[in-house]
């Protein structure tokens, strides 16, 4: 079961201490669960080929058995191990994008416990680049199964801070490697489907993966009903515990004065808004003084915004904001993930402003 005290270890996040990591390694190689950072989100890693060891990662989180957990490995020779078979188009794409924020989804290899995969023949696989992800899994001589370190449908965990938050005293290790870079999840591709599709966009935006893949295009599940898409895809995921009010519309400043009109009104009412904002919009936002502000990075930048999405989701509900108010910042590049993680957080309702 799990144990009472989760340790923290600190690493270095360029060269990790080997003899930190042959300690992990060790508790992995138990049965035990380690939460480590990977470039994208930290993980809440166990042996991937221990079906005893994979069930604690779903009661450490909440998570509901149909939702599949992604394989990590650190090698190109693993992938072998744990799918059936390796496409040329599989081949290429790791090739291109491993290590990185790439997961392709591929058929089962059998030594892979059906619990990974939520009961279905196919597996999602990622090679992660964080140098503290790969050592990890080179020590504990296994694939390592790993979903976002936080608990069920709230937003993921980019700190080691956040993942003792949601998973203290449940969890066996944490390595603390720092904030993660990259901040939002991996792409998720389905590479059984005919074409491929994008179940999830993420860390590799789609124009790079036109690269090989030109036709390539995002599977728009978000706007279908719930229940009837994949699993674990589903709709209120990664959400603060304030209501998220997520404004979209062709033109920004419009949508932006809706925004203050509607946000000002809240407050009048008493209500405690968050509001997440970009850099350009931070000075139009001035005059709302009692609303509690999470600047972003500049629109220009994505990568920042994508970065601090999470963090600044979790820091407005520890302020304990009653709603936090975003706005659409487009779908070109990672601009697509953000919109996903927005939309998810929003359980999907969009305020639309003409
Ligand atoms: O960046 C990431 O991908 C992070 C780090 C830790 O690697 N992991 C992550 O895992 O985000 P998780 O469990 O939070 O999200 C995994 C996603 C889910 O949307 C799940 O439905 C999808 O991958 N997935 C996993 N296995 C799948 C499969 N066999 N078929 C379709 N989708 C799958
Ligand atoms: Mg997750």
């Amino acid at each position: 079961m799990n144990t009472s005290e989760t340790r923290v270890l600190s690493v270095e996040s360029t060269n990790p201490d080997p003899a930190v990591i042959a300690e992990a390694g060790a508790v992995l190689r138990g049965g035990g669960l380690v939460a480590f950072p990977t470039e994208t989100v930290y993980g809440l890693g166990a042996n991937a080929l221990n079906a005893a060891a994979v069930v604690k990662i779903f009661a450490a989180k909440g998570r509901p058995a149909h939702d599949p957990l992604i394989v990590h490995i650190s090698a190109i020779e693993q992938l072998g191990d744990v799918v059936q078979t390796v496409s040329p188009l599989a081949k290429a794409l790791a090739a291109r994008f491993w290590p990185g924020p790439l997961t392709l989804v591929l058929p089962r290899g059998e030594s892979v416990p059906l619990n990974v995969t939520a009961g279905t023949q196919t597996v999602a696989v990622r090679m992660p680049a964080h140098p503290v992800a790969q050592a990890l899994i080179g020590a504990a001589g296994t694939p390592i199964a790993a979903p976002s370190a936080n608990t069920f449908s709230r937003p993921s965990a980019t700190t080691a801070q956040h993942v003792l938050d949601d998973l203290g005293g449940k969890i066996d290790l944490i390595l603390d490697g720092g904030p993660t870079t990259i901040g939002l999840e991996s792409t998720v591709i389905d590479l059984i489907s005919d074409p491929p599709v994008i179940l999830r966009p993420g860390g590799i935006p789609l124009e790079a993966l036109r690269e090989i893949l030109p036709a390539l295009e995002i599977q728009p599940r978000y706007l279908e009903d719930t229940a009837a898409s994949s699993p674990g895809q589903l709709l209120k995921h990664y959400s603060p515990r304030a209501r998220v009010l997520l404004y979209t519309g062709d033109d920004p400043e419009t949508v932006l004065a809706r925004m203050i009109d509607q946000t000002s009104k809240l407050i009048y009412e008493g209500k405690r808004v968050g509001v997440m904002l970009v850099d350009e919009d931070a000075g139009v936002f001035s005059e709302l003084v009692r609303a509690d502000i999470a600047v972003l990075g500049s629109e220009d930048d994505l990568s920042t915004v994508a970065a601090g999405l999470f963090a600044a989701m979790r820091a407005l509900d520890a302020r304990g904001v009653d709603v936090i108010a975003a706005r659409d910042l487009g779908r070109e590049g990672l601009g697509a993930a953000i919109w996903d993680r927005l939309l998810r957080a929003a359980e999907g309702r969009v305020i639309e402003v003409r």
